[in-house]
C-alpha cells in the first residue's frame, strides 16, 4: 500500500468530481487472477476507463493501444527514468543489506533520458542489427538440439527447466561475452532482480532479495573486471568496454556496471518467458500446433502473434515531466504511469478480433511487447530468432507433444515480466517421427532475421463451393480445411487470393456470419491471366492460399444517409455494405451500373434484399448512370462509397473533389505504378524522430526497405501504395506521393506518407518513426 492509497484522485481530489472508480480502486496487478490473463483483467478499462488512477499502486494505468504507443513515442513528456524504480520502496534493513554490497545501480539503456540515451544506444547498437544476428543461428540451433536430444525419449518434461530457461541464458552470456560459470546463481539473481525491481516482496522477502541482488551486483562487478583484463575479448560487453575507452563520457564506468547486471537479466529472461508463453499458447490450440508442424513457414508470424497475445513484457513505467493529458485525462507533472502493453496488444480498436489467436494475422508485428520508438527492445530480433528455432525444432521432432492436463500455471508476481514458471508437456516416445526417419532430427528450416514480411503470411483454404453469379462471374466459397475459426470481417473487407503465380484482391461478399469467405471473380479476358486461371482451374476441394481479410474500405456506418455506387464487379463490397446499412436501418440508395443484365452479378439478390433502395443503370438498355446527378444528392450527413472500374472512380473523384474530407470513399485495386522505385529516383535523407536515427534512402531502394534494414519495424501489406498499412507520420519536408490511399487534402496537408512507394520531393524528410 502506498501513501497515495484511498479512493481520491491525486489530481482532482474527492471534491473535484473525479473519484477513483471502484474497479480502478480494486486494480491489483500482483493478483493471481491478473497474472493469469492481464488482457482479460483489463478489458473493462479498455472499454470504459482507458486511463485510470490506481490508488493501491500510486500509478496512472494506461490500457489502450494508441495511448500506450503515444506514451512510448514521447519519451520527453513521459520519461523512462522510473522504469527500474522499485515498486515497493525498500525497508531500512533491505537498504542496509544493499549498502553492504556497495549496490549502486545506475541508469541503463531502459531508464535513461535523452540526450544521453540515444547517444549510448547509437554507440552500442551495431551488434543487434539484423545482419549481425544471423551468425548466431547455428549456435542457438546446436544448443536447442542438445537439449531436445536429452529429453526426446523421455515422454514427459518441464520445458522451462529442460530448455527454455537455460538456452536463452547461455545465448545471452555468449552474446555478451560473459563466462558461463555460475549459471544456477544467475537464475537466483535474475529472479531476485525481478522481484526487487518490479515485485511486491514482503518485509522478510525484501531482506532475502536484497541479499541476492547485492551478490548479483558484486558478481557483475567481478565479471566486468575480468573482462576489462581481456581487451580483445569478443561479445557485446567487450565491445561496450572498448567504447568506454573510446568515448568515456558517453559510455561511462558506472553505466557499464549497471548495464552488466541489467542486461544479463534482460538478455535472457524476456526470451525465456516469451518462449514458454508461446509454446503454451500453441499447444493450447492443437489445430494451430498441427498446422505449424505441417508448415514451418508459418512459424515466424506465429511467434509474432504469440508475442502479441501473450508477450513476456506486460508493462513499462514512465513519469510525466510536465502537466499533460492522455486520452483527455489530465496527468499532472511527476505522475507515474504504468503503460500496459499486455492490454494494448488485445485492443480491438487497433487489432480486429483482438482476442482471437490468428497466426495468419498480418498486423501481429505491430504488437507493443518490444515497446516502441527510441526505447524499443534492442534484442527483439534476437528473441525472435531464438523463439523461431525453439518452435521449429520442437514441432519437427515432437509434433505429438501436448500439455499435461490438469497442471496449474503459476507466474512470478511482478509488474513487468510474465511467463509460466513450469510448462509440463508429454508425448509417446514410440511415436517420435525420428524413430522411423532418423534424418529428421537434423533437418533445418531457417528464417530470415527480423520481423516477418506480410508477403509470407498466407492461410490455406479449401474451395467449398463454386457457382455462377452472372455470365463470366464465378461465386467461390472458401473454408478452413480443419474448421479453424476464421477472423470476422466487416463490409468493405477483401482477401488476397494466391493461386499459381498470381495474387489478386477480391472483396468479401457473403454474410459476415458465414463460417467461410465468399468472393465473386469476374473473368477478365484481357487481364493479366489471374481470373482466367481461377475460372479454369479451381474446383470444389482445390486448396488455395489467401491473405487477409483486411479492410481498407471501411463503411462509415454511423452516418444517417448513404449513397452506394457499384460499377460491374464492384458490386461485391458494395453489396456487403448495403446489407449492413439495411440491418442498421440507415437511409441508403444503391446505384448499380453495368453493361448488360446478364453480366451483372447478384442482380436477383440485389432486387430481393435491396429492391426499394436500388437504382439500376444498365447501359445496354440506355440506362447509363448520370454520376453528376447522383453526386448532387449528397448532403452534409451523407457518405458516398464507390467501387468499380478506374474510369468510373476517376470521374467520381473529380465530382467529389470539393466535398468535405471523408464524404467520399472509393476502392481502387491497382495503382498503375510500374514498380515502387523509378529509374530517375534520387537518394534522400530521413530523420527518424522517435528512434533518433538519420538514414539515407538510396535511389533504387524504398523508404520501407531502408528503415527495416535499420531494425525499425514498419508494417506493410500490398507494398504497392494501395492499402495504407505502411503509413508513416511526416513532421517536416516535402513528399512525392505515389500511393492511391491518401486524398488530395491529405496529400496537401503533408503529414503522412506511404513508406512502400512515396519518397521525398526534396533532399530530406523528418518522420515520426
Ligand atoms: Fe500498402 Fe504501402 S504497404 S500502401
Amino acid at each position: 500500500m502506498t501513501e497515495q492509497s484511498g479512493t481520491g484522485c491525486p489530481v482532482h481530489g474527492r471534491g473535484g468530481g473525479c473519484p477513483v472508480s471502484p474497479r480502478a480502486a480494486s486494480f491489483d496487478p500482483f493478483a493471481e487472477s491478473f497474472l493469469a490473463d492481464p488482457a482479460a483483467a483489463l478489458e473493462w478499462s479498455r472499454n470504459e476507463e482507458p486511463v485510470f488512477f490506481s490508488p493501491e499502486l500510486g500509478y496512472w494505468v494506461v490500457t489502450r493501444y494508441e495511448d500506450v504507443k503515444a506514451v512510448f513515442r514521447d519519451n520527453v513528456t513521459f520519461s523512462p527514468s522510473i522504469a527500474l524504480e522499485r515498486v515497493v520502496p525498500p525497508s531500512e534493513e533491505a537498504m542496509a543489506t544493499l549498502k553492504r554490497y556497495d549496490y549502486a545501480m545506475n541508469r541503463t539503456l531502459v531508464n535513461e533520458d535523452e540526450p544521453a540515451h540515444m547517444e549510448r544506444r547509437r554507440a552500442l547498437m551495431a551488434h543487434f542489427l539484423p545482419e549481425n544476428l544471423a551468425a548466431k543461428e547455428d549456435m542457438i540451433r546446436r544448443l536447442t538440439r542438445e537439449k531436445v536430444d536429452a529429453f526426446v525419449d523421455s515422454g514427459r518434461v518441464d520445458l522451462v527447466e529442460a530448455m527454455l530457461w537455460e538456452i536463452p541464458l547461455t545465448v545471452a552470456l555468449h552474446f555478451l561475452g560473459v563466462p558461463k560459470e555460475d549459471m544456477d546463481a544467475l537464475k537466483e539473481f535474475s529472479v531476485a532482480h525481478t522481484v526487487n525491481t518490479w515485485g511486491r516482496p514482503s518485509p522478510e522477502q525484501q531482506l532475502k532479495v536484497a541479499d541476492a541482488v547485492g551478490r548479483f551486483w558484486q558478481y557483475a562487478g567481478r565479471v566486468l573486471d575480468k573482462m576489462r583484463a581481456e581487451p580483445d575479448g569478443e561479445g557485446w560487453m567487450h565491445f561496450a568496454i572498448r567504447k568506454n575507452a573510446e568515448m568515456p563520457e558517453v559510455v561511462t564506468d558506472s553505466y557499464l556496471h549497471s548495464m552488466m547486471m541489467a542486461i544479463i537479466v534482460a538478455g535472457h529472461e524476456t526470451t525465456s518467458l516469451a518462449s514458454a508463453n508461446a509454446v503454451k499458447l500453441l499447444l493450447s490450440n492443437p489445430l494451430v500446433w498441427e498446422r505449424i508442424c505441417k508448415d514451418p513457414a508459418l512459424i515466424p508470424n506465429a511467434v509474432e502473434e504469440c508475442l502479441r497475445l501473450e508477450g513476456s513484457q506486460m508493462a513499462w513505467r514512465r513519469k510525466a515531466t510536465r502537466d499533460t493529458e492522455i486520452a483527455g485525462v489530465v496527468i499532472p507533472k511527476d505522475a507515474k504511469l504504468l503503460i500496459v502493453s499486455a492490454s494494448a496488444n488485445h485492443d480491438p480498436r487497433h487489432f480486429e478480433n483482438g482476442d482471437l489467436f490468428d497466426i495468419y494475422r498480418d498486423s501481429a508485428v505491430e504488437h507493443l511487447t518490444f515497446g516502441y520508438g527510441s526505447h524499443q527492445c534492442m534484442g527483439k530480433n534476437f528473441a525472435r530468432l531464438e523463439m523461431r528455432i525453439f518452435i521449429e525444432e520442437l514441432s519437427r521432432r515432437l509434433p505429438h507433444m501436448r500439455l499435461v492436463e490438469g497442471q496449474t500455471f503459476t507466474y512470478l508476481p511482478n509488474l513487468a515480466f510474465r511467463g509460466p514458471q513450469r510448462l509440463l508437456v508429454e508425448w509417446d516416445p514410440a511415436q517420435n517421427p525420428e524413430r522411423s526417419d532418423p534424418a529428421l532430427a537434423g533437418r533445418t528450416v531457417s528464417f530470415p532475421v527480423g520481423a516477418p514480411s506480410s508477403k509470407e503470411i498466407a492461410r490455406s483454404m479449401r474451395v467449398a463451393e463454386i457457382g455462377d453469379a452472372a455470365r463470366g462471374v464465378k461465386l467461390i466459397r472458401l473454408e478452413d480445411p480443419d474448421g479453424l475459426p476464421l477472423p470476422a470481417w466487416t463490409p468493405g473487407a477483401h482477401i488476397d487470393l494466391l493461386v499459381g503465380d498470381f495474387s489478386r484482391k477480391y472483396s468479401l461478399c457473403g454474410s459476415p456470419s458465414d463460417p467461410g469467405y465468399t468472393i465473386a471473380v469476374l473473368r477478365e479476358q484481357d487481364g493479366r491471366g489471374g481470373s482466367r486461371f481461377i475460372h479454369e482451374t479451381l474446383k470444389p476441394g482445390t486448396m488455395v492460399r489467401i491473405r487477409g481479410p483486411k479492410n481498407y474500405f471501411r463503411l462509415e456506418e454511423q452516418a444517417p444517409r448513404h449513397i452506394l455506387i457499384a460499377g460491374g464487379i464492384g458490386i461485391t463490397p458494395i453489396l456487403a455494405m448495403a446489407d449492413r446499412l439495411k440491418a442498421l436501418g440507415r437511409d441508403y440508395v444503391l446505384h448499380y451500373c453495368g453493361r448488360a443484365r446478364e453480366t451483372m452479378a447478384f442482380l436477383d439478390r440485389v432486387a430481393r434484399d435491396h429492391g426499394a433502395h436500388t437504382v439500376l443503370h444498365v447501359s445496354s438498355e440506355g440506362g447509363r448512370a448520370d454520376l453528376e446527378t447522383i453526386v448532387k444528392g449528397w448532403s452534409p450527413d451523407t457518405r458516398i462509397h464507390a467501387c468499380g472500374p478506374e474510369r468510373l472512380l476517376d470521374q467520381l473523384g473529380l465530382l467529389c473533389g470539393d466535398l468535405p474530407e471523408g464524404s467520399y470513399k472509393c476502392e481502387a485495386f491497382t495503382t498503375g505504378l510500374d514498380g515502387m522505385v523509378h529509374a530517375d529516383d534520387t537518394a534522400f535523407e530521413v530523420d527518424l524522430a522517435d528512434s533518433e536515427l538519420t538514414l539515407t534512402v538510396p535511389a533504387g531502394r524504398t523508404l520501407l526497405e531502408t528503415v527495416r534494414a535499420a531494425g525499425i519495424d514498419v508494417p506493410s501489406d500490398c507494398e504497392e501504395g494501395l492499402c495504407g498499412s505502411c503509413e508513416v507520420g511526416v513532421l517536416d519536408g516535402a513528399i512525392d506521393h505515389r500511393d492511391k490511399v491518401l486524398s488530395a487534402a491529405e496529400r496537401a496537408e503533408g503529414k503522412r506518407m506511404m513508406a512502400c512507394c512515396s519518397r521525398a520531393a526534396g533532399k530530406k524528410l523528418r518522420l515520426a518513426l
